[in-house]
């Protein structure tokens, strides 16, 4: 058995996420994990909610809640969504949690001891209308490269070039309006990544096996020349710069900047974990208390790749403590909306909570993975959906379910049939079957989720097929034994598509297996196809699986959400 620490970039806390961050990691992590359980290994899946910087204390005063309050409400929400959703997250924390306070503060004092921090002053940009600093996202003004009057201080969304707020032309206050505004010094902390680039050149090396998506992002940072960055801002919510209770002499009233204490809620997350179910975190983190032999794997969107190949080691490596760090990065690419970004501030695409109220998880889960824009950017538009929803999910997998279902029920009583031995047909589609199921688990080792899914549907279009030829709507007349065969070997079938189907689409997969077996427990990865069926056990039909989508259905999600004509909305 192996030991497999998963984590998924955590979601900002300010609002319900859209379809396109959950394809862009929490989806595929979870998938991923499932499919590690299912294989006999010991996973440890962690995610949480990122409630720090500018953008959480900005949804707060917009949604006229004290910041608190408002990231405790949202926590919940997002929470209740993942669980609706299946993602099957060992915990999902919080980054304003107290562990996370604690274990950001520790590797602040040890980067501290090893000499990796530089007190600077800067100039920062200071509102005297508001009466306070105005960090990253606090302020906006006219982009200084390509004239785009609503780039933010942290970064333009008209030419994505990173941004320092004193930089922008006209700034404005992002809370008041105010334009009185000026630069003041202000003392920072610098995290001297500067000094790191050879280590992280080497060990970036050493991972021949990454993406190339994520090693070229990685070595495009290092060639560029690795700044020192800074790690403090002049905000108040946040984790104080201190230690042991004792700020940090002239760092009254900044906290460590969210990059910073982010990703150390991984860890943080894990302390949660550890403390509400009484085990060791340490098993996990620590390379000299049990870590040594976790393989570490974590899930992100290719924006969120700097900071964790280069911004989180710099910290792990900086402690001069045995961290684990990570041994895989799954980077994905955008999933778009009618060929533009699904966008929060733009409220364009679908958001989990709308996507739910339109159609269970699976539906969705399904469509998300068969497209993961895995080698590239992929494309959300709705006669995709629907195409994809009703040709594969309903015509393939839903209809040999229902049929043999419905046969077994009608002719034989709801019972697997005991009757005959297996022949040829049989053997050949069992070999077909084992030959797609080793491909299969390959593709799912290597997180190639949308190849995997093309393996998934090839197999139960094989089931079909079988069904086709065996005909026991015809043999049951001529040849009764032949019929029930057939009958068995499809039930015992069906078993193994819920088995390998359950990482994807796990409550369908759950119906099949209390329909066909009456227990929904997970499931193992099956090696190869047995039968798992006892004969003269009773079945009964499941619900239907997946229904067509009609066009009737599709015109009116289009009206709602807007289709093609979104393609160049405002973002
Ligand atoms: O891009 C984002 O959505 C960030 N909230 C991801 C943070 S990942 C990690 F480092 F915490
Ligand atoms: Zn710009």
């Amino acid at each position: 058995m192996s030991r497999y620490l998963i984590t998924s970039a955590l979601p900002y806390i300010n609002g319900v996420k859209h379809l396109g961050n959950l394809v862009g990691s929490m989806l595929p992590a979870d998938t991923y994990a499932r499919f590690q359980r299912a294989r006999g290994n010991e996973v440890l899946f962690i995610c949480a909610t990122d409630e720090h910087g500018t953008p959480a204390e900005l949804a707060a005063h917009e949604a006229g809640l004290p910041i608190d309050e408002y990231c405790a409400q949202m926590h919940v929400l997002q929470r209740d969504l993942g669980n609706r959703f299946g993602l099957s997250f060992d915990h999902f924390g919080r980054s304003h949690s107290p562990q996370n306070h604690e274990i950001t503060q520790h590797f602040y004092h040890q980067l501290d001891q090893h000499g990796l921090l530089e007190e600077r002053t800067t100039r920062q940009v200071y509102s005297i209308g508001d009466g306070r600093f105005l960090p990253d996202r606090y302020v906006i003004g006219t982009c200084p490269h390509c004239g785009y009057e609503r780039a933010r201080g942290d970064q333009c969304e008209n030419c994505t070039r990173v941004l320092d707020p004193a930089d922008l032309i006209k700034p404005r206050s992002a809370v008041s309006g105010s334009t009185n505004i000026e630069l003041r010094d202000s003392k920072h902390l610098f995290l001297k990544q500067s000094q790191m680039v050879g280590r992280l050149r080497e060990w970036i090396d050493s991972k021949k096996d990454w993406p190339v998506l994520v090693t070229s992002i990685a070595r495009k940072w290092l060639d560029e020349g690795l700044k020192d960055r800074s790690i403090t801002r002049d905000l108040t919510w946040g984790i104080p710069v201190a230690y042991q209770d004792k700020v940090r002499p002239g760092f009254e009233g900044k906290v460590f900047y969210v990059w910073f204490d982010a990703p150390i809620e991984y860890v943080g997350a894990t302390m949660e974990w550890a403390e509400a179910t009484k085990e060791n975190w340490r098993r996990w983190w620590r390379e000299d208390q049990g870590a040594a032999d976790v393989r570490y794997v974590q899930f992100m969107g290719k924006d969120n790749v700097p900071f964790h190949t280069v911004g989180f080691p710099v910290t792990l490596f900086g402690s001069g403590e045995p961290w684990k760090v990570v041994d895989y990065v799954k980077g994905l690419n955008w999933m778009n909306y009618y060929g533009g970004k699904f966008s929060t501030s733009g409220n364009r695409g679908i958001f989990m909570d709308q996507a739910l109220e339109l159609l269970p998880a699976d539906y969705w889960r399904w469509y998300l993975l068969a497209n993961a824009p895995e080698s590239d950017d992929s494309n959300f538009t709705w006669q995709h959906f629907q195409a994809t929803v009703n040709h594969e999910l309903a015509d393939v997998l839903g209809n040999f379910i229902n049929r043999i279902a419905k046969f077994c029920t009608a002719r034989l009583g709801a019972v697997v049939p005991e009757k005959g031995e297996y022949g040829s047909l049989e053997a050949e589609t069992t070999s077909a079957l084992e030959q797609r199921l080793s491909t299969l688990t390959r593709l799912m080792e290597a997180m190639d989720f949308r190849k995997s899914a093309t393996e998934l549907r090839s197999m139960w279009v094989i089931g079909n097929e079988y069904l086709q030829k065996a005909e026991p709507w015809v043999t049951m007349k001529t040849d009764p034994v032949s019929a029930e065969v057939s009958i068995r070997y499809a039930l015992n079938l069906a078993m193994v598509f819920a088995a390998i189907a359950q990482p994807f689409i796990p409550d369908a997969s759950a119906k099949i297996r209390k329909a066909f077996a009456g227990s929904e427990g997970p499931p193992a990865w099956p090696g190869n196809l047995t039968d798992t069926l006892k004969p003269k056990a009773t079945i009964t039909v499941p619900d239907v699986l997946f229904a067509k989508i009609e066009n009737e259905q599709l015109a009116t999600w289009i009206e709602r959400f807007g289709g093609p004509d979104k393609k160049n909305g405002a973002s």
